[in-house]
């Protein structure tokens, strides 16, 4: 045992992680999706989910104005949507557009499901806390959508 940075100590602690993509939607009512590795279950009853947000993303500007997000657990069909929504920012471009997946209108607010993806919760922001270079934003879950025959993305897919 060594003492040792936390770049160190954080990179070797890394393991097989589930990967998720918030959709939310901007200020001109284009929807965004982002790819996200921090994110959690917070509560049982209500089901609630955190996901944790860099303040520099155009993702964070969007959920400071629209108070919900659709959590999406992508499916090995959308590897490469995946890896575009999670390099390219909504303020240069319609990234839901530029990867060309059906959807259809959630019940909540009206944001995207995505046909071919695993699991979609369909959460409403109920709180938020600054957690020094991101926001946690927390998520009630009020409809949720499953395709049993799915298998999920990991990071590993992403590499
Ligand atoms: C595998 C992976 C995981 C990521 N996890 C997060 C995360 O948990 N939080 C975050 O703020 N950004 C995360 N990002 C970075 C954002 O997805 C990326 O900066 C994105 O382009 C931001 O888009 P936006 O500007 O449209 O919001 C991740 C990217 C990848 C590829």
């Amino acid at each position: 045992m060594k003492r040792v940075e936390y770049a160190e100590a954080n990179k070797q602690t890394k393991h097989p992680a589930k990967v998720v993509v918030a959709i939310v939607q901007d200020e001109n009512g284009k929807f965004n999706p982002i790819t996200l590795e921090w994110f959690m279950k917070t509560s049982i009853k209500p089901p609630m989910f955190a996901i944790s947000i860099g303040h520099t993303r155009y993702s964070h500007d969007c959920l400071q104005q629209n108070r919900f997000f659709n959590l999406c657990f992508p499916s090995k069909e959308m590897i490469e949507a995946t890896k575009l929504w999670g390099t390219k920012s909504g303020r240069d471009m319609d990234k839901l557009a530029a990867a060309g997946h059906d959807w259809f209108a959630g019940r909540l607010a009206k944001y995207p499901v995505i046909q071919v993806a695993k699991a979609t919760f369909e959460c409403q922001v109920v709180t938020q806390v600054k957690s020094g270079d991101h926001t946690i934003f927390v998520g009630e879950v009020k409809h949720c959508w499953l395709d049993e025959e799915k298998e999920v993305v990991t990071v590993k897919d992403l590499m």
